[in-house]
C-alpha cells in the first residue's frame, strides 16, 4: 500500500536530498542575514479565508476538530507569519529579515510540480517601503539558486507589477473590487486556450489584444524602473527579465511581483512572492501597519529542474554521498576481540566518527564486501594482532598495523 495521493515516502535517498534542500536554503538565508522562524502546521481556517483568496481557499485540507473548530492544515506561511509579527511588532527591530522552512498541505490535482503537500522556504522583509527590499529578495532568490549550482542559462526571474495592472485598470474604469477577478485570468493566460480568454475578459469589456499590447509596451511599468537600477548595480540583469504577464495568483500582493522560471524545461514556476503592504495592517485589524515583502520557494518543482541540470544534479549527488557515507568500518576477524572492538568503537564515535560494524559474527571477506558497500573511507581490523589494530584505507587500499591506543589520533589524521 503507498501513501496518499500527492503525499511522498522519503526513503533515505529521498530524504538525503530533502536535507541537501533544506541545508542549502539555511546557509544562503543566513548569508543574507535572515533569522529562522516557525509557526504552527494547523491554523483556523479563517486566516485564509479572510486574505488568500478563492484558489487557495478551494485547496484547503480542512476539518472540524473536536471542540467544534474549523481548522486547516497551512497552505502557505505568509498569514501565519502576518498575524505573529501583528501580535508582538515591538519587540522587534525593523525590518525584520525572518525565513522559514516547513510543510505544507495543499489539495490540489497532482500533476508534475504539484503535490498535495510539500516543503516550501519563505524569505520576507517586514518593514521597509523602499525597492532596496525587494532588490534584496529578489537577489536571495537568485543566490539560492546559484548555491544549487545553476546559472543565468538555466534560470530566471520574471518581475511584474500589481501597481502597473491596477493603472490598467483604473484606465479601463474596472472597479478595485473586480480586479482580483481579472487578474487571476491574466494568471492563467498561459496556461488557457485564446477563446476562453477572450470569453472571460469580455465580460470586462477587454480584449486579449489590449492585455497583450499593454504587456508588451515597455512604457507600462514605471514602478519597477528603481528596483531595477538596483538589481543592475547588484550585476543581476542577466537574471531577470520584466514580464507584466506575471500577475501571481494570490490577492494580497500590492506591489512588485515575481516568479522564478527555468529557461530550457517547461515547469511550473520554482519560486513566487512579491509585495504585500496590507496583510500585516488587515491582520492587525489596523493597529499595525507594516510594508512587507518576500517570496516561497518549493522543494518539488526545484527538485525536477535540479534533476534537468547535470551540474546541479552533479553536485547534490555528492552531497547525498557524503551525507550518507560512513568513515570507519569495524571488521571484526576474531570473534574474541569483539569486547574490545566494541570498547574502541565506542569511545570513536564519542570523537565524532562515523562508524558501523557486523552486529553478529560474519566471515572477514563479506565484512570487507559490506565496508565497501557503506561508502566506509577505511576499515579496522580486530584479528590476531591485537592489542595492534591493522587499519586499511579503502581507496588506496593501502594497509599498516597500528597500536590500538594510537588509533583516534592516526584516524584524524587520515579521515578527509
Ligand atoms: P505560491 O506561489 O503559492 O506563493 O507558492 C510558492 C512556491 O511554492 C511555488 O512557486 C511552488 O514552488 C511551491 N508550491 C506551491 N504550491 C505547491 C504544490 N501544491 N506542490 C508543490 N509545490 C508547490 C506563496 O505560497 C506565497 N505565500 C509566497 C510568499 C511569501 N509571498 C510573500 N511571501
Amino acid at each position: 500500500m503507498g501513501p496518499l495521493p500527492g503525499f511522498r515516502d522519503f526513503y533515505p535517498e529521498d530524504c538525503a536530498r530533502r536535507n541537501h534542500l533544506i541545508g542549502t536554503w539555511r546557509e544562503v538565508c543566513r548569508r543574507y542575514g535572515f533569522i529562522e522562524f516557525d509557526g504552527p502546521i494547523l491554523e483556523s481556517t479563517e486566516i485564509y479565508q479572510r486574505k488568500s483568496g478563492p484558489e487557495i481557499v478551494g485547496q484547503l485540507f480542512n476539518f472540524t476538530d473536536k471542540s467544534h473548530r474549523e481548522v486547516s492544515l497551512r497552505p502557505e506561511m505568509t498569514p501565519t507569519l502576518a498575524r505573529m509579527v501583528a501580535a508582538r511588532e515591538r519587540e522587534f527591530r525593523k525590518p525584520l529579515k525572518w525565513f522559514s522552512i516547513g510543510q505544507f498541505f495543499r489539495y490540489e490535482k497532482q500533476q508534475r510540480g504539484r503535490l498535495r503537500e510539500f516543503y516550501q522556504l519563505n524569505c520576507d522583509i517586514v518593514g521597509e517601503p523602499a525597492a532596496g527590499a525587494e532588490a534584496e529578495i529578489i537577489s536571495l532568490m537568485i543566490d539560492l539558486m546559484r548555491a544549487f549550482g545553476m546559472t543565468s542559462s538555466d534560470f530566471f526571474v520574471r518581475i511584474s507589477s500589481r501597481m502597473a495592472w491596477a493603472g490598467f485598470l483604473q484606465t479601463k474604469n474596472i472597479s478595485a473590487e473586480r480586479s482580483a477577478q481579472f487578474l487571476a485570468i491574466v494568471d492563467k493566460l498561459e496556461r488557457e486556450t485564446e477563446d476562453v480568454t477572450e470569453k472571460k475578459l469580455g465580460e470586462f469589456g477587454i480584449t486579449l489584444g489590449e492585455v497583450r499590447d499593454f504587456v508588451h509596451d515597455p512604457q507600462s511599468s514605471p514602478a519597477l524602473s528603481q528596483l531595477q537600477r538596483e538589481l543592475e548595480q547588484r550585476g543581476l540583469v542577466d537574471f531577470v527579465r520584466i514580464d507584466l504577464s506575471v500577475v501571481r495568483g494570490l490577492p494580497y500582493y500590492t506591489g512588485a511581483v515575481f516568479e522564478i522560471f527555468s529557461r530550457e524545461v517547461s515547469l511550473r514556476a520554482v519560486a513566487g512572492g512579491g509585495r504585500y503592504d496590507n496583510l500585516v495592517r488587515d491582520f492587525s485589524d489596523g493597529a499595525v501597519d507594516l510594508p512587507a515583502v518576500g517570496f516561497g520557494m518549493g522543494d518539488v518543482v526545484l527538485g525536477e529542474l535540479i534533476d534537468e541540470t547535470p551540474a546541479a544534479a552533479d553536485q547534490r549527488k555528492k552531497h547525498v554521498n557524503r551525507e550518507q557515507a560512513l568513515q570507519i568500518y569495524a571488521v571484526i576477524a576474531k570473534e574474541e576481540r569483539r569486547n574490545d572492538a566494541l570498547a574502541q568503537i565506542a569511545r570513536l564515535r564519542a570523537e565524532g566518527f562515523r562508524v558501523d560494524y557486523p552486529l553478529t559474527h560474519a566471515k572477514v571477506g563479506r565484512q570487507f564486501q559490506t565496508a565497501e558497500q557503506l561508502g566506509a573511507q577505511i576499515a579496522v581490523l580486530y584479528g590476531d594482532e591485537w592489542p595492534d589494530v591493522k587499519v586499511k584505507d579503502l581507496t588506496s587500499r593501502k594497509e599498516e598495523l597500528v597500536p590500538n591506543s594510537d588509533l583516534p589520533a592516526r584516524l584524524k589524521d587520515q579521515i578527509t
